[in-house]
């Protein structure tokens, strides 16, 4: 049996009594699904001294707010090709600062690894955020192209795509896929998983490529036990209704870790939300939501709960 600890988007929420309370827990490793930052790129900075004390393995997929600036958001969510640009010359030295400041942590994207015991995990796009401009098929863009094309060499979903089936050839099963942001293909309302919520009209706003590349796993017999993400904020933004954070479909475990805020205030006490992924051989894999009072965890495992 392998424990997973999994931190959703922290929008600088993570701090002294998380680090406490994780070092000192059962948990193998420690999953971040990015969205460190706050809206000012540079507070990225302040949280890394905090990671860096967490003594367990600890592996961090980059959200979209991670190294990124206001100019290249507002671009991406207006398709505004010259502020996604112009933006864009600051993000390869905040991303080098990153990779010098970060110590033990491992900075996943597109990438491999191996845990503890025989299980794999595939880390996917990093950065990603969504998009619902699908008219251009593989030539659509990735969110921040200038930087993703720099770094990884990926500039369209059709070459991220490719990618991804590149990966899963290269795994051994069993495994599971993180991300920061979910596959398209689990519902268009706001409160679905991967629904947006920002929107004036309801959309599936989860990425095709990811959804590729589990239709291409199952069609080729290796199937992830599970695909972890966040991005997409619990509850929904307007209206603060439950936004569902894990399903199961054919087989595999889909998960949202993002619930915003992550620390917050319930009946006199201040509750920090984690989830905890366990993974056996013996069955599917099983996940709950975790609120953490001074070492005291309060568990549920409703699909909507706001709260235990
Ligand atoms: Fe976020
Ligand atoms: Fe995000």
């Amino acid at each position: 049996m392998i424990k997973l600890a999994i931190i959703g988007d922290m929008h600088m929420q993570f701090d002294e009594e998380d680090v406490r309370f994780l070092n000192a827990s059962e948990y193998d490793a420690v999953l971040m699904v990015g969205d460190l930052a706050s809206k000012n790129p540079d507070s990225l900075f302040k949280l890394l001294p905090l990671l860096n004390q967490v003594t367990k393995p600890t592996y961090l997929i980059p959200g979209n707010h991670d190294t990124t600036g206001v100019r290249q958001l507002i671009g991406e969510v207006t398709h505004n090709q010259f502020l996604i640009n112009f933006g864009a010359s600051s993000q390869p030295a905040r991303m080098q600062k990153l990779k010098a400041e970060l110590q033990h942590v491992i900075l996943c994207g597109y990438s491999l690894h191996t845990l503890s015991g025989n299980l794999s995990m595939i880390a996917a796009r990093p950065f990603s955020m969504g998009a619902t401009d699908t008219t251009r098929g593989d030539e659509t863009p990735v969110n921040f192209r200038p930087f993703m094309e720099k770094e990884y060499g990926i500039g369209t979903i059709g070459e991220s795509r490719k990618k991804l089936r590149q990966l899963i050839d290269g795994v051994n099963p069993p495994y599971f896929i993180l991300a920061h942001h979910g596959p398209h293909g689990l519902g268009s309302l706001a409160t679905d998983m991967f629904g947006a919520d920002f929107l004036p009209q309801e959309t599936d706003f989860g990425d095709r490529d990811l959804a590729d590349a589990v239709t291409y796993a199952q069609s080729i017999g290796k199937p992830p036990l599970a695909v972890i993400a966040g991005h997409m904020h619990y509850p929904t933004k307007h209206g603060k209704k439950p936004k569902q954070w894990w399903l199961r479909k054919d087989g595999i475990l889909y998960v949202n870790a993002a619930r915003w805020p992550r620390i917050f205030k319930h009946e006199g006490r201040t509750l920090r939300h984690h989830l905890k992924l366990e993974v056996s051989s013996e069955q599917a894999p099983q996940i709950a939501a975790c609120y953490v009072e001074a070492g005291q965890v309060f568990t549920t495992t409703d699909d909507r709960a706001m709260l235990p």
